[in-house]
């Protein structure tokens, strides 16, 4: 039996105030967070729904350093443009608040300190890269140089991100400080570990045989981490951002952002509720759920929740961590410095009012089990042939027909009249809607929209069927019949959806004159009227003679044209990248080969040549087949420089060539000699020749 639960605390991960909130982001986790909190609200539940901006960590201090301002501007700017995003959207956070707050680092310094002083934590000095000129401890992500696997110069501390390889500084080729350029050396410091190993037994018992019904993806990353044996893990930094280690021994350092961001989540309940957060944190009778992302997934599962557990005094531990895949973007990843991405921002200025659109989209694309990917083309598609061919034309048609026939007063009927089809369209509605239930009971969010769909579906096909525009004038009974049926799906839509595009189905209420008198995104209460989950299934929502009002679109289709201007600014996008990755690479310049010895360069005979005719090789990008002049005789050369060279581009021009080098066969063409080019690392060719034009077959060593 599932153990029943008071009250639910809903957390979404804190995103980062470093940067502005993407598709992604919303795909990932606050949709759905949205989604489930909606639900339970109309359900009556007590919810309380958790958020705010991370405001610690290396990356704000470095975007502070690189914009010449301090990183307390930078979490200003951004909190409060990640806040208004949300909330345009309408995800209905109980809180949002942020770990800069003064709450916070009384928080989270006060849960180290019990943590310290019940010696929960392992202290250890360690030799770590410092920065002599800057006089600071360098984190990972401080260090750069080349990476040994790929020859990137550009690689990090922790990671190169040219070929994704998993670094440490020790690793890198010519190591130096991003602050100051210099080379760093090691020195001894002290920091704080808290020592996961010696919570693996209980996480084994807790998650791996107690937690075997959370998703495949979250339970798997669990057990591999558990499986691969758990290490103590460093919950201090020395920087000088973030929350400081409470100790008078640590001065100049700060604790981790993934120990103090966590705590984020008690603080934001705090400031809330400062008399009643405990019963939140603290109560059995609480169901605590982590909305994340699936990088997220060690922090939530193993490391908070050992923090707690190592704190105790009754705090509660997730009952479930549905986290989410990734969302890529037009077949690629998402990535904020190279703007691949849709900020909401934007979207909010070039699609005005149409939030629910893109909830939708997400929804019903969410990458729930795997990574997915979101398109200009699919987004288009389900507005126009799901959202405005389905649910808004059908409950368009009802409401239409209603003011049309009887005045926009819902008509009535006898139980005998219902014909058949009626019967059936009756009792289709409450499996349509317990099928819903039951996704959304197990987070899964992309069936359960595909369920509400259904229902409009349903409807409009009923409608299609019964035809009451043909029927009216000879049998207007009929017709009240099949609208007061339309009327109560249209009722029912509106709850379905409202989890999903709360916008619409408020509009829609009121429509159908169905408002509830509250407003119904209250934190910690639920709705009043008869807009309660529980009334879905049910065909009597609506009274004879209720009075609804004009029928509005919900939704309207989204013109070529709109899409043509988003996929322009990707492929500007994209071609601005490339142009720049290409530009990057160019610099890049090859190692030195190994030594020779100037008999073996002796032995290679170099010569101006000219070329006579060139051509392209049949059924090749590549190569070219070029006539020379090389002072000594004609001869044929193939060359690979067709991605170069057109063979017009080519004619008359003198090149300097390898004479002796052993003649071989290219596409059946012998080739006697190559031609010196100068190539760069991004592959760019250019042929090389002499500063003046001399006679062919002039020696060149
Ligand atoms: O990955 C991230 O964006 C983190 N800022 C999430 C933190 S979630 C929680 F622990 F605060
Ligand atoms: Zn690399």
């Amino acid at each position: 039996m599932e153990k029943s639960y008071k009250r639910h605390l809903i957390t979404a991960a804190l995103p980062y105030a470093n940067g502005s909130v993407h598709i992604g982001h919303l795909a990932g986790v606050y949709v759905p967070a949205d989604i489930y909190v909606r639900y339970l609200r109309l359900k009556g539940e007590e919810v309380l729904f958790v958020c705010g901006s991370d405001e610690h960590g290396v990356p704000i201090t470095f975007k502070a350093k690189d914009l010449g301002c301090s990183p307390q501007e930078i979490v200003d700017k951004y909190h409060s443009i990640i806040k208004d995003s949300f909330n345009r959207f309408g995800i209905s956070f109980s809180i949002y608040s942020r770990t800069s707050s003064k709450i916070h680092h009384q928080t989270a310094a006060e849960f180290f300190k019990k943590l310290y002083q019940d010696g929960k934590f392992i202290e250890q000095e360690s030799e770590q890269y410092y920065d002599p000129s800057a006089k600071v401890f360098l984190a990972d992500r401080y260090i750069m140089g080349t990476c040994p696997k790929c020859g990137n110069e550009k690689a990090y501390g922790d990671q190169c991100e040219k070929c994704g390889s998993t670094l440490s500084p020790d690793e890198l080729i010519d190591p130096h400080s991003r602050l100051s350029g210099e080379k760093p050396v090691k020195k001894m410091t002290k920091h704080w570990y808290l020592p996961l190993d010696k919570y693996e037994g209980w996480l084994k018992e807790w998650i791996i045989d107690g937690h075997k019904e959370w998703k495949t993806n979250v339970y798997g990353q669990c057990k591999s981490w558990i499986d691969g044996g758990l290490r103590p893990r460093a919950v201090t930094r020395d920087l000088d951002w973030g929350v400081p280690v409470p100790l008078e021994e640590a001065q100049g350092k700060v604790l981790y952002v993934w120990f103090d961001a966590p705590i984020g989540y008690i603080s934001n309940t705090k400031e809330l509720l400062p008399n009643d957060w405990e019963k939140w944190w603290k109560s059995p009778d609480t169901r605590m759920i982590h909305f994340i992302g699936k990088d997220n997934i060690v922090f939530h599962c193993i490391v908070f929740p050992s923090m707690l557990k190592a704190y105790g005094d009754g705090f509660i531990l997730p009952e479930n961590v549905p986290a989410n895949e990734f969302l890529n973007l037009e077949g690629d990843k998402i990535s904020t410095s190279r703007n691949w991405a849709i900020w909401l921002e934007e979207y909010l200025e070039q699609f005005p009012g149409q939030q629910d659109v893109m909830r939708y989209v997400l929804c019903a694309n969410a990458p729930e089990t795997k990574d997915n990917d979101f398109t200009w083309k699919d987004f288009q598609a389900r507005n126009n042939s799901e959202l405005v061919a389905i649910y808004g034309n059908f409950v368009n048609r009802a409401l239409v027909l209603t003011n049309k026939y009887f005045g926009g007063k819902v008509p009535g009927y006898a139980p005998e009249q219902l014909t058949e089809d009626d019967k059936k369209l009756i009792a289709a509605i409450p499996e349509i809607t317990k099928n819903l239930q039951d996704c959304l009971d197990h987070f899964k969010f992309r069936d359960a929209v595909k369920e509400a769909m259904n229902l409009a579906r349903l409807g409009n096909k009923y409608l299609t069927d019964t035809e009451p525009w043909k029927v009216f004038k000879t049998d207007p009974q009929r017709v009240a019949v099949i609208l007061n049926l339309c009327l109560q799906i249209c009722a029912n839509l509106s709850i379905a959806f409202e989890p999903f595009c709360p916008f619409s189905s408020k509009k829609l209420q009121a429509m159908l004159n169905l408002s509830p008198k509250k407003d119904d995104i209250c934190p910690v209460s639920a709705p009043e009227g008869k807009i309660r989950w529980d009334m879905l299934g049910r065909t009597d929502f609506l009274k004879e003679g209720d009075q609804i009002g004009t029928a509005e679109l919900l939704f309207s289709k989204i013109e070529d044209e709109t899409i043509q201007v988003q996929t322009d600014r990707l492929a500007r996008i994209k071609k601005e990248n490339q142009e720049k990755e290409k530009a990057e690479q160019a610099k890049q310049v090859q190692p030195q080969k190994p030594e020779c010895t100037f008999e073996e360069f002796e032995k290679m005979d170099i010569r101006t040549a000219t070329v006579l005719e060139a051509e392209a090789v049949p059924k090749t990008d590549k190569l070219l087949k070029l006539t020379i002049d090389t002072g000594i005789d004609k001869r044929v050369i193939v060359s690979g420089i067709a991605e170069y060279y057109k063979p017009e581009d080519m004619l008359g021009r003198q090149i300097c060539i390898l004479a002796n080098l052993k003649p071989r066969k290219i596409r059946g063409i012998e080739s006697q000699g190559m031609i010196l080019m100068a190539k760069d690392s991004s592959g760019k060719m250019r042929f090389i020749t002499p500063e003046e034009v001399m006679v062919n077959g002039a020696a060149i060593g």
